[in-house]
């Protein structure tokens, strides 16, 4: 069978025994089309970056639809006849770019630019899909599956939103230009794409079978061949493999997306008929559409939980009966159809062969165990509504784009119309446990009772908690939050429905969800016309490449098709010694080329060179004792990634029966006394004098603060291609140390460092993550691509990423204070515990956390103390991450402020204010701050709005920041400029790396400033380990100026060198006449700068945040209502990018204290949150609703380059804040349920389950009156 579909208009045919069967869309794009605009990162549908749009018939209606589809989860032989569109396909530098591209672009919306092309081809489908009728809110909704680490969301909502016909976005004059028309250039042929440049297809020898049945008959012919224990899928979306991984013995494939009968839907007066296999989105429609008709305004409220059900692109291609599917196989599976469907007594239609149909109940269909059952439809009956009530609900951890806590759907029949008396009820809960669906004591119990009635409430709260009792099943959240939340949904609805004069009205807000408005930013900075293009704020020089899709990454590279693809095979056992390692069954798998263990290193078994901060060796394969799970011990090389990663999980390991107890975490190292694992590293030991006896109102007080670890989560995976060139290495890795990784690579292999060549284009995000974590990829890489001398290409999944690497330093501080009557500090002591994982690599306790805990206070040697160590366990060696110890160090004074406040019973603001350090900027600028926000007004409402609301709760939280920039370890950054005589134009190569803080464009800017040439003929190329040898990391925020400090000095080298030139050729002379005659004088065009370390001294960078928060305490859900950040950048080298990293950094704070749980199994060591399905950074709509960014005008950093300062990390630390406002709304709960006035030990993440459990709500209390 042969499958002929286009992409970008160029049709293809390709030969489906060719290809492996399960070959996706976005392997053959990238792989065999070469077209790698469209990237990938998690291959499971959770991060967008795969996005492309499929236009394809409807078997039913026969209308062509245009949806965005995750190409990760498409399988290619589902695309027969569909019509491909990718980034590539909208536009380019030759041809013209596409709107999208452009305002994406030059709205700022890219940093990395990884995810970019993702974002632009999501917008893409949803405009075709409304024939460009979009709202802003529709935009707003529809990024859910768009993940960006870099910039916080907000420039790319703008211009998303720009589209909407309801903008009222402000869009820059460049981009208000109609749709450009362009034609793909073959860059081979130069003439129109003929598609014919495609690899020869992979042949595929397995005997699996793929069928496209046409209709009912010819899909039970498909079943037919199936053979008795054979196992065979129903292909649809093929979404479903994003939830649950496919398993691999399929042999079966037969795609039913082209039956008709199971794509049909009707509305009847009393029922809605929605085939099998009808998209979630098409059910979405036809809602909308029911819900207008009598007896079907349910389908309003189906709408509204259908649209948290995943995201955009994969509710375009997941079916109904894909989502049921994935029930029955998995009963755990918290389906959001099945619990709302399950409440409406939706009935299924199903198959038994083509023309045998049973209607069934959703439950019986679920527990029928009759082979070869296809689901044809779901049988909707109407309600009307004065018979019948109907609510759902859906509780995520973040705003979009996780499956539920907990989900619940509630069907109210009355007896009469007065809708007080109970007829029949149906209860459902999701995510309590596989055996509970119905509350039957409570379905039996409402019947005949008058809903509202107190004692009809008060009995359904005491029964439900003992009939509602979860099970524990890590990573999802406790049962104690669990069974709390389903009580509080069924509260919230009992709020919602019952009529106005029997609800208290201090309740009636619980009745309610958060609602969020559109998001809007506001950003002031200023700028220094005379020093234009330098403080300009020009857009980054690679985002409009980067929105198209054409800057490559590392990944983008093409390798010769002897290419081979490596995986990680790693220990299971913590503290075992590995005896032996047999890989015999993986080298039989088919495509596995080879093996290799620390045995095979001929080198050095370490993936670190060995530096200050990195003394400790890092094995790059264990051998001898595990030190943590999933520690590698081997690397698989085989013909492709999915081979490899399979292959890796056969390899037998046989362990010594020597294993010891693990420590997973600072505080059982703590309990248990483990003093060999505890390191006294914090150097700040001075003993207090001793205090003054106490005064009449002096306080004390203690606590403990705890910050879990974060997960870098960049959207480009650790990617690392080698390839053997003559007889050294070419090495294309995603480093953020060019430096580190060449010396790492060549000691491992036992070879001179010259003979390992690094080229860095850019890389797509790296917050830490790649400046050693990104060794072990690179390292093993290069060990395959030497041993077997063909290119070994290593992209690590995101199982691997997140089981094997480091993460940032968990902490833990115990401090104690004694204050005076106003707050004024008389003691503060510290103890800080920081995790290191199995080494005390990378450490932070000393050289960051200790410098910064001082903060903007008057914290002296004679009133503070710190003392910090680190705490070794058995996990993956921590590393640095954005803000790396220095946030835990703010955090730990600000929090330590915050309880001061609360024990002193002071306004926050006011401790703040009696112990700043005397004569620091903060002194000025806080008081001008809380003016400008309106801090103590704003308090007082919402003391007021707490007082009136029960179960809504709003916060208020400031932090303030002295980030110490620390510039001790910055040797050297070369920088070679070169210009060229024939046009004048100006090349900078640097030993920077772009990983989207926009180092490039700065450079640029530098370039263009010093040598006075437009900024259009600067051109920035990738960086490599020749003109960029040796140098320093790009880490720390620091790397930007170091860089335009060293161009200038290169530049200012050549206008030396021109300047005699200049002079005789007088003022008349043009950059291009000067140049020319340099040329024929031999002056050389070319200078090699660096920066050396103490060009540029510590300095410190202030901030001050205020974030109000507004909390759901029945459900632990908020909203982020309005942020104010006020940054110091010193004069602002771009004020555009400065803007973003701010932005960009305060949102990744945000997921650090809110969203980004890592869960562990303490017996085993075992990651349990290692995917997108169970970790959660901040999504579109989890960033601030009002977010307000003022870069501090009139502020020159006396020594930073051109009176600049470093803004990449910073801001992170000023995310602290919206703790403090969950304390404030917090407090107000727990003072509302009667708890004691304490204070409540939040950290990071602090998720809604820690927001319910400590706000005291208790079930059996909740009424309405
Ligand atoms: C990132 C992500 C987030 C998600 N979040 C949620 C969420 O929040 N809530 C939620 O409820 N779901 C969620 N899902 C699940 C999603 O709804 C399902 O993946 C989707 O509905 C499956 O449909 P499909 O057509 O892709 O099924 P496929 O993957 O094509 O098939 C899945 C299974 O269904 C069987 N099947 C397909 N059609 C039929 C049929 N007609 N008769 C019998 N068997 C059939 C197949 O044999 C196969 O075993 C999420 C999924 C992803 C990837
Ligand atoms: S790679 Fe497809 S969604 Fe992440
Ligand atoms: S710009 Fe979005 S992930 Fe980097």
């Amino acid at each position: 069978m042969s499958i002929r579909f286009s992409v970008n208009g160029f049709p293809y045919e390709v030969q489906a025994a060719d290809y492996a069967p399960d070959t996706t869309l976005n392997a053959f794009l990238r792989q065999h089309l070469h077209l790698t605009a469209t990237k990938y990162m998690c291959l499971e549908g959770g991060c967008g970056s795969c996005v492309c749009v499929i236009r394809r018939r409807h078997p039913v209606t026969q209308e062509v639809q245009s949806r965005a589809a995750n190409s990760c989860l498409t399988l290619l032989n589902t695309c027969d006849d569909a019509e491909i569109m990718t980034d590539e396909g909208l536009g380019n530098q030759q041809s013209g770019y596409h709107p999208i591209q452009k305002r994406l672009a030059q709205m700022n919306g890219t940093q990395c630019g990884y995810c970019s092309p993702g974002f632009v081809m999501n917008m893409y489908g949803l405009l075709e899909q409304h024939r460009g009728q979009v709202s802003m809110s529709q935009v707003e909704d529809a990024f859910g599956g768009n993940l960006c680490r870099c910039t916080g969301y907000r420039p790319i909502l703008d211009a998303m939103k720009s589209f909407a016909v309801d903008s009222t976005i402000e869009v820059p004059p460049e981009c208000v230009d109609i749709e450009d028309s362009f034609e793909l250039l073959c860059p081979r042929t130069g003439q129109a794409c003929k598609g014919s440049c495609s690899r020869p297809p992979l042949a595929d020898h397995d005997d699996s079978h793929w069928y496209w049945p046409k209709s009912l008959a010819e899909l039970f012919s498909a079943l037919g061949q199936v053979g008795n224990g054979d196992r065979y899928i129903l292909v649809a979306g093929n979404t479903a493999h994003g939830v649950y991984r496919r398993p691999r013995d399929i042999r079966h494939f037969i795609d039913v997306n082209m039956v008709p009968e199971l794509r049909q839907t009707s509305i009847e007066a009393d029922h809605l008929l929605l085939g099998g296999n009808v998209t979630l989105t098409d059910a979405m429609q036809l809602f909308l559409l029911a819900a207008k008709r009598p007896g079907f305004e349910y389908c309003n409220q189906l709408w509204r939980h259908f649209n948290l059900i995943a995201n955009v692109p994969v509710r375009n291609n997941g079916t109904l009966a894909g989502n049921i599917s994935i029930k029955k196989q998995h009963s755990e599976f918290p389906s959001d159809v099945f619990i709302t469907f399950e409440a409406l007594d939706v009935h299924v239609l199903v198959y038994d062969n083509p023309s045998t149909q049973r209607v069934m109940t959703l439950l019986s269909y679920l527990a029928d165990t009759s082979p070869k059952l296809v689901l044809g439809g779901f049988i909707l009956k109407a309600y009307p509504k004065d018979r019948f009530l109907f609510s759902s609900y859906k509780i995520l951890p973040r705003a979009q784009n996780v499956h539920a806590y907990v989900n619940a759907g509630f069907l109210i029949e009355w007896q009469n119309i007065q809708r007080r008396i109970v007829h029949s009820a149906r209860i459902c809960f999701g995510n309590i446990r596989p055996d509970y669906v119905h509350d039957d004591e409570l379905e039996q119990l409402l019947p005949g009772k008058d809903l509202y009635d107190p004692a009809t409430v008060a009995q359904i709260f005491q029964q439900l908690p003992a009939s509602l009792q979860p099970e524990e099943r890590p990573p999802e959240a406790s049962p104690e939050y669990r069974q709390i939340l389903a009580c509080s949904l069924l509260y919230k609805f009992l709020l919602a429905t019952a009529p106005k004069d029997r609800v208290r009205e201090r309740f009636r807000s619980g009745g309610l969800l958060l609602e969020r408005p559109l998001s809007s930013g506001n950003q002031s900075f200023e700028t220094i016309k005379k020093n234009y293009p330098v403080t300009q704020p020009v857009l980054k020089l690679e985002g409009l490449i980067q929105c198209s899709g054409e800057a490559s990454y590392m990944n983008d590279l093409l390798t010769s098709s002897n290419a081979v693809y490596c995986a990680f095979v790693t220990a299971k056992r913590v503290g075992a010694s590995i005896e032996q390692i047999d890989p015999s069954a993986a080298l039989q798998c088919k495509g596995v080329v080879a093996f290799y263990s620390a045995r095979d290193i001929p080198g050095v078994n370490n993936f670190l060179t060995v530096t200050v901060q990195t003394p400790e060796v890092d094995e790059l394969f264990a051998a001898g004792q595990v030190k943590y799970y999933d520690q590698p011990l081997g690397v698989i090389a085989a013909l492709s990634q999915d081979v490899a990663v399979y292959a890796a999980t056969l390899v037998v390991v046989t362990y010594a029966r020597d294993q010891r107890r693990i420590f997973t975490n600072i505080n059982q190292v703590l309990a248990e006394k483990e003093n060999d694992r505890i390191k006294l590293l914090g150097k700040e030991e001075k003993h207090l004098p001793k205090s003054p006896p106490l005064a009449p109102g002096d306080v004390m007080g203690r606590g403990i603060l705890e910050l879990e670890s974060q997960y870098h989560f960049t959207m480009e995976p650790q990617t690392t291609i080698v390839v053997p060139l003559d007889n050294i290495f070419q090495v294309y890795c995603a480093t953020q140390w060019m430096d580190g990784t060449q010396g790492a690579i060549a000691h491992m292999l036992g070879v001179s460092v010259n003979s390992i060549q690094l080229n860095v284009k850019r890389v797509g995000g790296g917050y830490g993550a790649k400046v050693t974590r990104c060794n072990p990829v690179a390292c093993a890489a290069a060990l395959v691509a030497s041993k077997l001398k063909r290119p070994a290409r290593f992209v690590q999944t995101i199982e691997s990423m997140m089981e094997s690497n480091g993460k940032r330093w968990a902490c833990r501080s115990d401090y104690e204070f004694r204050v005076r009557a106003n707050g004024s500090i008389i003691m503060l002591t510290n103890n800080y515990y920081e995790d290191a994982g199995c080494n005390l690599n990378e450490s932070v306790v000393d050289f960051l956390t200790l410098p910064a805990l001082r903060n903007v206070y008057n914290l002296t040697d004679s009133n503070f103390r710190a003392r910090g160590s680190a705490i070794v366990t058995d996990a993956p060696s921590s590393t640095w991450c954005r803000a790396p110890g220095s946030a835990e160090g703010i955090a730990m004074t600000e929090t330590a402020m915050e309880h001061i406040a609360f024990s002193s019973q002071l306004d926050p603001a006011d401790v703040r204010l009696v112990n700043l350090q005397p004569g620091s900027k903060m002194v000025q600028l806080l008081p001008r701050f809380l003016a400008t926000t309106e801090y103590r007004k704003r308090r007082e409402q919402i003391n007021l709005f707490n007082t009136q609301n029960r179960w809504r709760k709003r916060g208020l939280g400031l932090a303030l920041m002295s980030f110490p920039l620390n510039t001790s370890i910055a040797y050297t950054y070369p920088v070679t400029v070169a210009i060229y005589h024939e046009d004048g134009s100006v090349v900078i190569s640097h030993g920077g790396i772009e990983i989207g803080q926009g180092v490039n464009t700065k450079a640029a800017q530098v370039a263009a400033f010093v040598l006075g040439v437009p900024l259009e003929q600067v051109r920035v190329e990738a960086s490599n380990t020749v003109s960029g040898a040796n140098s320093m990391l790009t880490a720390n925020s620091m790397t930007s100026e170091m860089i335009g400090l060293a161009v200038r000095k290169a530049c200012d080298t050549l206008n030396k060198r021109l300047e005699p030139l200049k002079q005789r050729l007088g003022s008349q002379a043009t950059w291009l006449q000067v140049l020319q005659a340099a040329y024929l004088e031999s002056v050389f065009l070319i200078a090699t700068e660096s920066y050396k370390l103490g060009d540029i001294p510590n300095y410190n960078i202030f901030g001050l945040s205020l974030t109000e928060v507004e909390l759901d305490i029945l459900t632990g859900n908020h909203l982020i209502r309005r942020v104010d950040i006020l940054e110091d950048a010193g004069e602002s080298l771009n004020p555009l990018i400065d803007v973003g990293q701010v932005e960009g950094a305060f949102v990744m704070g945000l997921g650090y204290y809110l969203t980004e749980l890592l869960i562990y199994d303490r017996q085993t060591g075992r990651i349990l949150t290692n995917r997108t399905w169970n970790y959660h950074p901040p999504g579109a709509k989890d960033i601030p609703i009002d977010f307000r960014i003022e870069l501090l005008q009139k502020n020159p950093n006396p020594v930073g380059f051109m009176r600049s300062k470093a803004t990449g990390e910073p801001a992170l630390c000023l995310a602290v804040g919206v703790l403090f406002a969950m304390q404030h709304a917090i407090q107000s709960a727990r003072a509302d349920a009667g708890l004691p006035r304490e204070w409540v030990r939040l950290g990071a993440p602090t998720t809604p389950e820690t927001v319910v459990l400590n706000s005291g709500s208790q079930v059996e209390a909740f009424a309405l009156q």
